[in-house]
């Protein structure tokens, strides 16, 4: 049985979430392509280079055979250039040693240059639908407010106590929906400054919200 919290997240998703262009494929190079981008850049920035990239660079084998100065030029302004080598590399890696076939499992994506459980949680979820579960700076948010989950983010065993609980909460059959419902409902509603818990499905049931501590949660001390 799927969990309320997942149906309702699921269901705010299904009315809130903004057409972005990765999120209408299952191609696992598009959806590559879009998550290495938006490591570290926002998403309003990153849609433009996402569109520009697959128009230049159609596939995998388009991206490896093109030069590396050509790949870089197309990355200028994105910064944290180490991104668009390991993507080049990554590219060629797999047109090559692969002969072009992605690979669709999140333990043979972790062995992709560039490519953190992050990453590969997402193109399993997103492009094969393997029940992964993504954990982001909004994962923690959410799960850490609505929860109540104390873990401070920063210490090392976050990773690991954020990833169980939403793992917990991941519909096997939809983990690409919930997956992007989480992030969705991270960055547009349940946002660090100043939530939106006055027009919030969870009003009832979350902890950070009944307790007034929003801006206690997630907890992270400083180093
Ligand atoms: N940030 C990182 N990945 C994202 C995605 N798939 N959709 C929206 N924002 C994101
Ligand atoms: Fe986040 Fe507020 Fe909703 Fe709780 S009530 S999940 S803090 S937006």
């Amino acid at each position: 049985m799927t969990h309320p919290f997942a149906e309702r997240l699921m269901a705010w998703y299904r009315r809130h979430a903004r057409p972005l262009p990765w999120r209408n494929t299952r191609n696992p190079y598009y959806i590559w392509l879009s998550e290495i981008i938006l490591q570290q850049t926002r998403v309003v920035q990153g849609q433009d280079y996402y569109l520009k990239f697959i128009e230049t660079f159609p596939d995998v084998f388009a991206l490896a055979k093109a030069d590396e100065q050509q790949v870089l030029r197309l990355w200028q302004g994105l910064g944290y250039y180490t991104r668009a080598r390991n993507l080049h590399y990554t590219a060629q890696y797999i047109a090559t040693e692969l002969n072009g076939k992605f690979p669709d499992t999140y333990q043979q994506l972790l062995q992709l240059r560039g490519v953190g459980k992050y990453t590969a949680a997402a193109i399993a979820s997103f492009a094969f639908e393997e029940p992964v579960a993504v954990v982001d700076g909004n994962v923690y948010r959410v799960l850490a407010r609505y929860f109540g989950e104390e873990t401070d983010i920063a210490s090392p065993k976050a990773y690991a106590t954020f990833f169980a609980l939403a793992q917990s909460l991941l519909p096997a059959d939809q983990s690409a929906t919930f997956n992007q419902a989480m992030m969705e409902f991270g960055a547009m509603q349940c946002v660090p400054v100043s939530p939106k818990c006055m027009f919030c499905p969870f009003q009832l049931e979350c902890v950070a919200f009944a307790t007034g501590r929003q801006a206690q949660l997630p907890v992270k001390q400083k180093k």
